[in-house]
């Protein structure tokens, strides 16, 4: 495998693969690169749903895609601004105002009770200018906090919620079905991947407040950390290309689209893994 580098931190990309053909020996270097550099870009990849899917086995069990999402009950997530016609929808239409809330900052389901480890997205039509994807190592940002902010954050607990972000773009963006299927659940402030051990911060849009912590506390808190998180030396911006492979660890990744022409079809197709070493609780423990 030929590695290049994204980032000085984190993410590479890697050349001369199809991820049709690996050995055993390729599907167990890849895991162990997953692991370490967090995002992995793979070119050229011109597959078929099927292959996809296949392709994600190799990093654990996948996601069914959750009601009220293209998609829903596969394996697949469709993220597009085409209808069934194949025609662009208005701005005004679910589609496009879920896309909306995918470019605020972000972990992939970390609102569920199952959280995403990999997410796999696969570029199928990309608008000419903008629509980049933004990835932030959440690791890098960790280990560049203050010991004393590490030490008064490490054992915190957050409240992840699927409404608080989609409400941040329309209060009625939520289906009656997503409100009840997905209530607030409590992860940690600190996610430790169980094989390094290495720590990283892990809130995003679906994160309401931290746990037993005073309000305005919390939100100072958490607009700290979201703006040192954010700043442009943590930020990898991927400039999507037709058949672009990418793998992200939830774990360790945060990521948000980025605007582009409203007028021009884009579909990408994503796979989502479990993270099922690191279940959630239901904040109302009587469900
Ligand atoms: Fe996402």
């Amino acid at each position: 495998m030929l590695i290049n580098h994204l980032h000085p931190k984190f993410g590479i990309s890697i050349e001369n693969i199809k991820i049709t053909k690996l050995n055993e020996e390729q599907k167990f270097q890849l895991i162990n690169l997953f692991e370490q550099y967090s995002l992995i870009i793979i070119r050229n990849q011109n597959i078929k749903n099927e292959d996809q899917i296949n392709f994600t086995k190799i990093f654990g069990k996948l996601e069914i895609t959750k009601p009220g999402t293209l998609g829903s009950n596969s394996n697949l997530v469709i993220l597009t601004n085409l209808d069934e016609f194949g025609n662009v929808v208005d701005t005004s239409h679910k589609q496009s105002k879920n896309d909306k809330a995918n470019q605020q900052w972000h972990s992939d389901s970390s609102f569920k009770i199952i959280p995403a480890q990999a997410s796999i997205l696969s570029g199928k039509q990309i608008p000419s200018e903008g629509g980049n994807t933004e990835f932030v190592s959440m690791r890098v940002v960790y280990e560049n906090l203050d010991q004393e902010l590490k030490d008064k954050i490490n054992n915190l607990k957050a409240i992840h919620h699927f409404a608080h972000s989609r409400s941040k773009i329309d209060k009625n963006l939520v289906s009656k079905i997503e409100y009840e299927k997905f209530p607030p659940v409590i992860q940690p402030l600190i996610k430790i991947n169980p094989k390094n051990k290495k720590r990283a911060l892990y809130f995003g849009s679906h994160t309401v407040h931290i746990k037993d912590m005073q309000p305005n506390e919390s939100v100072n808190l958490l607009n700290y950390l979201n703006e040192f998180a954010t700043e442009d030396r943590f930020i990898y911006s991927h400039k999507w290309k037709k058949n672009d492979l990418l793998i992200w660890d939830n774990r360790a990744i945060i990521h948000r689209g980025k605007n582009y022409n409203p007028k021009q079809a884009r579909y990408l197709v994503r796979t989502t893994v479990e993270d099922t070493s690191s279940v959630a609780q239901y904040l109302n423990e009587k469900r």
